[in-house]
């Protein structure tokens, strides 16, 4: 795990081909007693997608990560989930030092909060919309208040089979690997039942089923390691968690 800032450990792995994974970890204290972490993902080529900026509190050790790949400027999309400080609060950040970047978004986050918070208007994204970035592609998939939030949607990247997951499979703790083959549903579940963060909605099985219907290969998930294998079978298994 290539360390890109000694003080706070925050790390950079490709995952997947082109696909690069900072992580910053946050140690124990009496709000998180077994830690936790926040990661990005990053999409070289032709047009690089950040896909969520991290907390606005963290923005100078994502964007030093990123650095360590490709010029900061250089981004063409910041990309994310849903509207929440994790996922896009130093998205204005993002906009200032790459002049050509583009906020992509759901439609809903663009209608409802994208259009107005950000400093230039959102590449607003329907369900099932694919978006060419030369080397790879991606796709959107509408999720509405899975796990929370009407806006929130997935992406998922065609070349590779990466499906970024957002707050689905949130593993607590600080110290994991960037990417594993080991069960994270049971952590997760765990994270789950302590925190109550999924929403209510009652159309999670509709919903886990569209997304397992990608098939995706990794699952990039913001708060834990990442996962490879038979994505679709996780994310059933998940759905038939919610369901229960
Ligand atoms: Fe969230
Ligand atoms: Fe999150």
């Amino acid at each position: 795990m290539p360390i890109t800032n000694q003080d706070s450990g925050t790390t950079i792995d490709e995952i997947a081909d082109g696909i690069h994974r900072i992580s910053t970890p946050v140690p124990s204290n009496p709000d998180l007693p077994p830690g936790f972490t926040f990661n990005q993902f990053l999409i070289t080529g032709d047009k690089p997608l950040l896909y969520h900026t991290g907390p606005r509190q963290m923005f100078e050790l994502t964007r030093e990560a990123i650095a360590s790949v490709i010029p900061v400027e250089t981004l063409r999309y910041i990309g994310f989930s849903h509207v929440e400080s994790d996922e896009c609060g130093a998205l204005n950040n993002f906009l200032e030092v790459a002049p050509n970047a583009e906020p992509l978004c759901s439609d809903i986050a663009a209608m409802v909060s994208v259009g107005d918070i950000a400093d230039r208007p959102p590449r607003a994204m329907a369900d099932g919309e694919t978006l060419d970035l030369g080397h790879h592609s991606v796709t959107w998939t509408a999720t509405p208040h899975l796990p929370h939030g009407w806006e929130c949607g997935h992406l998922f990247e065609n070349r590779t089979g990466t499906l970024f997951c957002g707050d689905l499979f949130t593993q607590m703790g600080a110290d994991h690997p960037a990417i594993t083959e080991d069960d994270i549903l049971e952590a997760s579940e765990q994270s789950r039942a302590g925190l109550d963060y999924y929403s209510h909605t009652k159309n999670c099985a509709a919903l886990m089923g569209k997304l397992a219907a990608l098939q995706p290969r990794v699952l990039a998930c913001m708060h834990g390691a990442s996962w490879r294998g038979d994505g679709g079978a996780l994310l059933q298994a998940l759905g038939a968690r919610l369901d229960g």
